[in-house]
């Protein structure tokens, strides 16, 4: 499974590449306007520190509007993949940047008939959120099930990128379900390193070596 990371934040992306464990990036207009940058400044900084897919998100809502942007993103870097929404504008959009060999990421899929018109439309990604869904009582992994399902049947290329994560379960889950990326704020990442036994168990190791007089 791949790990992107879920921010637009400098120091929270150096800090998680140097864990060694960051395949790429997911931003969100929410997240790039919190950092308070010139957004194509920031996405070619991003560039720079993590070499792996990068995603960008235009904030236009019509196929002209969303493939103007998306192509001057794309130009950034190669690795800068171009996220649309889940809309009939988004997808006519994915269909020319496809055409043009720029890769895209459908977003805000909270569906399985949804995902399977990101797939149809060649998306390189399709991000269901399945934190928001859980957020209004429906079962998120449910969804990544469906569609690991129908990706399956079709043999489709898209990956299922499993976004909108709120906890180290939703990674444990949708590893199972054998999805092909997670992207998580830094916040998950640090607590998928967490365990009690593992704490306590390096503090006796410690303990037990200095009272042997370090040998
Ligand atoms: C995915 O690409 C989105 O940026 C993100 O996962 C949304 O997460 P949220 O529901 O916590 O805002």
């Amino acid at each position: 499974m791949k790990f992107f990371l879920d921010t637009a934040n400098i120091n929270e992306i150096k800090e998680a590449v140097a864990l060694g464990l960051i395949d790429g990036i997911t931003t969100n207009p929410s997240l790039v306007a919190r950092e308070k940058r010139d957004f194509k400044g920031l996405m070619k900084e991003i560039t720079e520190i993590v070499d792996g897919p990068i995603s960008a998100e235009v904030v236009a809502t019509d196929e002209e509007g969303m493939f103007t942007e998306g192509m001057d993103l794309s130009k950034i870097h190669e690795n800068i993949v171009v996220k649309v929404p889940m809309t009939p504008d988004g997808l006519k959009a994915t269909r020319r940047f496809v055409n043009e060999g720029v890769r895209v990421n459908v977003t805000l899929v909270f569906s399985a008939a949804q995902a399977l018109l990101a797939a149809k439309a060649g998306a390189s990604y399709c991000s269901p959120f399945i934190g928001r869904l859980d957020d209004i009582a429906q079962v998120g992994m449910d969804l990544i099930q469906q569609i690991v399902t129908i990706y399956t049947n079709y043999a489709f290329q898209t990956e299922i990128l499993v976004a909108s994560i709120r906890n180290p379960v939703h990674i444990i889950e949708a590893a199972q379900l054998g999805a092909d990326v997670a992207t998580m704020p830094f916040s998950v990442i640090q607590k998928l390193f967490k365990h009690p036994l593992t704490d306590a168990g390096l503090a006796k190791f410690l303990s037990d070596w200095e009272q042997s007089g370090k040998l």
